[in-house]
């Protein structure tokens, strides 16, 4: 069995990822920590639906003895924490995936410019993978270090992959409108992101400034293999969890829908979790809760030149904690999809 520990184990991206280990037949989860400020519960006394599943204690962190009990340490932290605690877990011959983006960037200077703090772990950048499966898949398996995705960039990159990474279209115009559930903000959010403000309303933000655009414009120009812009806005939707993210590209020559539908197809093939619709259906969140699935539909429009491409996963899941559970599938060289071959409820 793999001993795993997870540190942030009461946050939304730890809690979805101790229900998925448990399920999961060749893992074993043994340490768990979060900012408990001295404070030791079970962390069934946190979330009682553990109860009877999984009574480990929940603690500050302890890093020697997370790493002593544990090959895996999984960090579900915010950026800027995971930082120092991935180095040390490194150092200390433990592999680690990190949900944050502090292991995200090839350059620490466009890390330090959107994230407005100092990369004191530089050396490590050009080690880490980044940890999308359908694009990383052989560097993942040799893996120490996995920077994995933000939620945001895994829809909008897995939908514009297979046009970008064909040279179809110009990658220095993509639109990206995407909405998100509130749950992508966190268990603790922050102001705008209660009930009160959320429930019967529909919200652009950091409209032109989300941290997650750089991250795209990263990725998708490794596989264009040229600068990639995108102009990014995300939305706050009234739901709980789930991203519909809608990508505007534009063709640099013509394309039928079925050509379209052909390149997505073979771009796909062998993938477990990613769906293409069939034509004129899209994807919705619904289709994807609760799951690992990426749901990818689209439209040519033809008097526009343009390719619409839809794209939903659930933020928690394909966003965060399932993606991090199929990176370690593929690096423990376990079935990628084990723990992860389940449809989540339809809410
Ligand atoms: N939510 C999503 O949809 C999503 C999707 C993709 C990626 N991510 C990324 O995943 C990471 C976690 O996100 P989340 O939504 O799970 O956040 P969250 O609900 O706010 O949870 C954060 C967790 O980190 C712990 N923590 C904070 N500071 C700590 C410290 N100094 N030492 C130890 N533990 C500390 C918190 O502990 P306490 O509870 O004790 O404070 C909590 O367990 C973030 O980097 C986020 O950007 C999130």
């Amino acid at each position: 069995m793999l001993k795993v520990g997870i540190v942030g184990a009461t946050g939304y991206g730890g809690e979805e990822l101790i229900r998925l280990l448990l399920s999961h037949p060749e893992v074993e989860i043994t340490v768990l920590a979060a900012k408990m400020e001295g404070e030791k519960l079970s962390i069934s006394e946190i979330f009682p639906a553990f109860e009877g599943k999984i009574d480990l204690p929940c603690s500050d962190l302890d890093i020697e003895k997370m790493a002593a009990d544990s090959e895996l340490v999984f960090l579900a932290l915010p950026h800027k924490v995971s930082m120092e605690m991935a180095a040390r877990f490194l150092s200390l011959g433990k592999k680690v995936i990190d949900f944050s983006a502090d292991y995200r960037f090839n350059e620490a200077q466009i890390y330090e410019e959107w994230y407005e703090v100092k990369h004191t772990r530089k050396e490590l950048l050009k080690e880490a993978v980044y940890g999308l499966p359908e694009l990383n898949r052989e560097e993942i398996k040799q893996a120490r270090l996995i920077a994995n995705p933000g939620c945001y960039p895994t829809s909008v990159i897995l939908g514009a992959a297979p046009l970008v990474s064909r040279g179809l279209v110009d990658p220095e115009n993509i639109i990206a409108d995407s909405k998100t559930g509130v749950s992508g903000a966190g268990r603790w959010p922050g102001k705008g992101f209660h009930f009160g403000e959320i429930q019967e309303n529909f919200k652009a933000y950091k409209v032109a400034g989300h941290r997650h655009q750089p991250e795209m414009e990263e990725q998708l120009g490794r596989l264009a293999r040229e600068k990639t812009r995108i102009t990014f806005t995300p939305h706050l939707a009234p739901m709980k969890r789930g991203i519909l993210s809608t990508i505007y590209m534009n063709l640099k020559k013509k394309e039928s829908p079925e050509e379209l539908r052909q390149i997505y197809k073979d771009f796909y093939e062998d993938e477990p979790f990613v769906r293409i619709t069939e034509p004129d259906k899209f994807p919705e969140t619904k289709d994807v809760w609760g799951s690992n699935y990426c749901h990818i539909g689209f439209k040519v429009d033809e008097r526009a030149g343009r390719a619409i491409v839809i794209s939903a996963i659930d933020n928690l899941i394909k966003g965060a904690s399932g993606q991090a559970v199929q990176n370690m599938n593929i690096m423990w060289g376990f079935e990628e999809d084990e723990g992860l071959d389940h449809l989540g409820p339809r809410p």
